[in-house]
């Protein structure tokens, strides 16, 4: 069976082909970041209009690219939520378009559980997919998101806390703003806190009592603005020590917390995922405390290019729910902006 996903959330058009054994077939992401680069986030109209104009060229490109054909693909999987809503429109309405003149199923995909669901994937590159058991506990964390869950199985997930405020990706992309980095700022704080002290400057960690598993950034975002107010904006080795202090303050966070809700949980699998997961101290951390835990804990981290958003993930998800038996109507299925997770592919 061979699956297309088409993911337009955000400011990522992207559409991909995936068989129901999880190969990553083609997977094709045209980003929008020159679009949105000088706005310094994302203008959801802007996202809409990039999309309209590349859904079509990104999706001929992802079946090409795959030796395959419109007519033979089974099934069109699509992002229906969460996001920008007029972002999701234009993928969910080429979706419906493709499925009924292709007479094709249709399935209709939660963002974060796809997210959550990418460390399955595989390719050529990547021939191993990770062996995940279940219950798992996950960890999604990206620029709209930062969520714990507990992972039954696929279709079974639920939240055990989120951020009470900012997102750690939205974080990272504010603070780089601040140091004038540009946007988005994730990739390049990773780069610049590779030669930076982690010690060098104190931000605060919010452990938020016993709201264990909840998280929130917001105030080691103003700590960083106060820094930088009382210091000026660092240049050379002190823009790298602030790089790496502001990374660690994140890391720890979000590594301790996740651990500790295995360890609570009961599980030996632990996943992280989402744009966040790319980054190179959480992959670290993450993989080396895990392994000092008592029983040690298994690390599934998605290669990057399945980390940060693509449809290679819409599609594998997809894939899977239609091998259940579960797929959208053609009619009712329609784009949604905040989604509740789990999500059964109700219209
Ligand atoms: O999952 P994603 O591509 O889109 C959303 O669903 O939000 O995540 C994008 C976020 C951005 O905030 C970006 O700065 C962050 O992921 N990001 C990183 C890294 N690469 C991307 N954050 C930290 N370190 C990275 N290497
Ligand atoms: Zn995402």
């Amino acid at each position: 069976m061979r699956v297309l996903g088409i993911e337009t959330s955000c400011d990522e058009t992207a559409a991909a082909i995936v068989t129901h054994e999880g190969e990553v077939l083609s997977n094709v992401v045209a980003s929008q970041i020159p679009v949105h680069k000088k706005y310094g986030g994302v203008v959801p109209e802007l996202a809409s209009r990039a999309h309209l104009e590349a859904i079509l060229p990104v999706i001929d490109e992802a079946l090409s690219r795959a030796k395959t054909t419109r007519e033979s693909i089974d099934c069109v999987a699509v992002t229906k939520g969460p996001g920008l809503i007029g972002a999701l429109m234009v993928g969910v309405h080429t979706a419906k378009a493709l499925a009924y003149s292709l007479d094709k199923k249709l399935v209709g995909v939660h963002h974060i559980e796809a997210h959550l669901a990418a460390v399955r994937l595989w390719d050529l590159d990547d021939p191993n997919p990770a062996d995940v058991s279940y219950p798992h506990v996950a960890l999604a964390v990206s620029g709209g998101h930062t969520a714990l869950y507990q992972v039954n199985g696929p279709g079974d997930v639920h939240q055990l806390g989120q951020t009470l405020d900012d997102a750690a990706g939205e974080a990272y992309d504010k603070v780089a703003t601040m140091l004038g980095l540009g946007y988005p700022g994730g990739q390049v704080i990773d780069d610049h806190a590779k030669t930076g002290d982690p010690n060098a400057i104190q931000f605060p960690r919010a452990w938020l009592g016993k709201r264990h598993d909840d998280f929130s950034f917001s105030g080691l975002k103003t700590s960083v603005r106060y820094h930088l107010r009382n210091h000026g904006v660092p240049t050379g080795q002190a823009l790298y020590d602030l790089c790496a202090s502001f990374q660690e303050a994140v890391v720890h966070v979000l590594a301790k917390k996740t651990l500790r809700a295995a360890a609570r949980c009961g599980v030996r699998d632990v996943v992280a995922a989402g744009g966040v997961a790319a980054n190179s101290r959480l992959r670290h951390v993450l993989r080396e405390r895990a392994q000092d835990m008592r029983p040690a804990l298994n690390v599934h981290i998605p290669p990057i290019r399945f980390c940060t958003d693509n449809a290679a993930m819409i599609a594998g998800l997809g894939a899977w729910y239609l091998q259940n038996g579960i797929h959208s109507d053609l009619l009712t299925l329609d784009a949604s902006a905040g989604l509740p997770i789990p999500s059964p592919c109700e219209p």
